[in-house]
């Protein structure tokens, strides 16, 4: 996949780029000894294991073996690919990722390059497209019907702008007679969900008199497109078919722009509809987003508390909009840590946000925000409703009934005060009838084996080393001089000797970088993380130790194979020599 990138460029990348500075930014970090860590991002867990080193540029966590360098981080946390995780990594720090023309490569990575120069077409042509529906709202022949709309609604000209909102007259061909210029892109625009493939003749716009709506991903890119009818057709919403680059299960809308809206986003309103996200910043809530489906998904939910530590789901007050929540609550539940919450609002009937901000103004829909129903209070409800909490069947049904879900919570203090207030209205609140009930509720995931330690072996150990202190190899007199030994591990040592070697100024995380996808690559990242107690000032002298060894262990080898052979058949004068040195070491 790396093809394309150069791996010059990628090495460059990552020999500037500060890994804790880029964790902190997204999970803060504490100093331990020599390295930092937190509790990890990439599972739940109370007490921290993720390690960040920085003479190593690498994370890792102990609890569930996560781990990587910059690139493998922003390809985890900012669920990114690898081209993309490079562009965003590159633009931190203000450089441009070159691409490089490769004529003699594996299928595969043509397919890759392929795959990615038409994405960052496919990018550019939505982006076309937006910036032309939102001109069509200053030159369509019926831009008023439009613009009325959009002053009916309350929109003012500057959020219409800031969502990149646009307008679509109502014609059959209107995009595709700007952009429909050859059978390669109709093609594209049929890909992309904007055009419809008719029987026989060219496609038609899917898009047709309506008010669209840019979606964009995290990074601002058009993805799709809402588009909302201007009387009362239907359907009211026609949405953006999932595409090559619109998955709509990954994405919020509004979400890009509540980012550049706010610098440090505190906490997210989930609401049901596009208009819904306009009129809430309109009226100075700029940091709701819309799920763009029925019900929010994990992806969706992880998103989202990744970048904020509260989350508001706000819904109708009917039975589809409390379905919904609860869809919702039992896929974020594994993602409520300490410090994390997760909040309801229903709304009265016939009412939604964009009603109720414009009816009661900013402070009064902040104020509903204030009060919104943990979820905590939202599960007692909700599973208690039918239970008759005074009969033993009911205690033993409420039992069943929160089982599934707080097996979902991880261990944290909500989960603890959960179960507390659960067994007080048991009446069960000694000691051991608690520990019992929590026991009971365990969380599964959670207690999983931590991961096994590898044994120190001294191959383990030079590979250790040589990941860490990568400049060691220049004590070596000659980097080859592994190249006979027969021995595990020793190929993996010879190739990183000759990495290092080659690149003098080579750090860990680049070193790592060379082996992405190879069978290689999870030993390495085993081996980077072994305690080995090894302090860096001995780091030298324990690898030259070590490769003394291995050139012991080769002499004998060599010897005995010498002797096996001498009494099998004749050896040749050179190698008689090379036994009688060998002997006499
Ligand atoms: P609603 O029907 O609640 O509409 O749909 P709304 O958001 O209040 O829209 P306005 O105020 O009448 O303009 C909520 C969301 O459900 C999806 C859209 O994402 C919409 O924003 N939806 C609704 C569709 O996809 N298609 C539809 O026909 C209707
Ligand atoms: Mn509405």
């Amino acid at each position: 996949m790396a093809g394309m990138i150069p791996r010059q460029f990628i090495d460059d990348l990552l020999a500037r780029a500060d890994i804790v500075e880029l964790i902190d930014s997204r999970v803060p970090l504490k100093k331990a000894g020599k390295n930092y860590q937190a509790c990890c991002p990439f599972h739940t867990e109370k007490s921290p294991s993720f390690s960040v080193s920085q003479d190593k540029q690498f994370y890792h966590c102990f609890g569930c073996g996560e781990h990587g360098n910059a690139i493998s981080f922003l390809m985890e946390f900012d669920r990114l690919e690898f081209p993309d995780a490079v562009e965003e990594l590159a633009s931190h720090y203000n450089m441009t990722v070159p691409r490089e023309q490769i004529n003699r490569t594996p299928a595969q990575q043509k397919q890759d390059q392929k795959a990615y120069i038409q994405k960052q077409d496919d990018y550019e042509l939505m982006a076309q497209i937006s910036r032309f529906y939102q001109q069509q709202l200053k030159v369509a022949s019926d831009k008023d019907i439009a613009i009325d709309y959009l002053k009916g609604r309350g929109l003012s000209g500057e959020i219409v702008k800031r969502f990149g909102i646009g307008y679509i007259s109502d014609a059959w061909d209107g995009m595709m007679k700007v952009f429909g210029r050859s059978n390669q892109i109709n093609q594209q625009l049929v890909d992309l969900g904007m055009a419809i493939q008719s029987d026989k003749n060219r496609p038609y716009d899917r898009f047709r008199g309506r008010i669209q709506f840019p979606i964009r991903d995290k990074r601002g890119r058009v993805i799709g497109f809402g588009g909302r009818v201007l009387g009362d057709g239907t359907p009211k919403y026609l949405n953006s078919p999932e595409t090559r680059i619109y998955h709509k299960g990954q994405e919020l809308y509004g979400l890009f722009e509540a980012k550049q809206a706010n610098k440090q986003l505190t906490r997210l309103v989930v609401v049901e509809g596009y208009m819904d996200v306009v009129a809430l910043a309109q009226n100075g809530v700029d940091y709701a987003v819309a799920s763009l489906g029925t019900a929010t998904t994990s992806e969706q939910l992880q998103t989202l508390f990744r970048t904020v530590k509260e989350v508001i789901c706000c819904y109708d007050g009917d039975r589809a909009g409390r379905d919904a929540a609860w869809r919702a609550m039992d896929n974020a539940l594994p993602m409520i840590q300490d410090g994390y919450s997760l909040k309801f609002v229903f709304l009265p009937d016939g009412q939604d946000p964009d009603s109720m901000i414009r009816e009661q103004g900013q402070a009064a829909f902040e104020k509903i925000l204030d009060n919104a129903t943990p979820l905590s209070t939202f599960l007692f409800e909700h599973l208690l409703a039918q239970i008759d909490m005074t009969s033993p069947e009911g205690k033993g049904a409420a039992i069943g009934a929160f089982k599934p879900y707080l097996a979902k919570l991880p261990e944290s203090n909500l989960k603890d005060a959960i179960v507390t207030k659960l067994a007080n209205q048991f009446g069960a609140n000694n000691e051991m009838q608690l520990k019992k009930l929590h026991k009971n509720f365990a969380n599964a995931e959670q207690n999983k084996a931590k991961a096994v330690r590898p044994k120190i072996t001294p191959v383990r150990l030079a590979i250790a080393l040589l990941l860490e202190h990568p400049h060691i190899v220049e004590t070596l007199p000659d980097a080859n001089i592994l190249a006979d030994l027969n021995m595990p591990g020793i190929p993996l040592l010879n190739q990183l000797l000759a990495l290092c070697k080659q690149n003098p100024k080579v750090n860990s995380a680049q070193l790592l970088e060379h082996f992405r996808g190879q069978e290689a690559e999870k030993q390495l990242t085993k081996l980077m993380c072994m305690e080995h107690h090894v302090e860096p000032e001995n780091a030298e002298g324990t690898f030259l130790d070590t490769i003394e060894k291995f050139l012991n262990v080769f002499i004998e080898q060599r010897t005995e194979l010498l002797l096996e052979q001498s009494r099998s058949s004749k050896l040749s004068d050179d190698e008689k020599l090379e036994l009688h040195e060998l002997l006499s070491l």
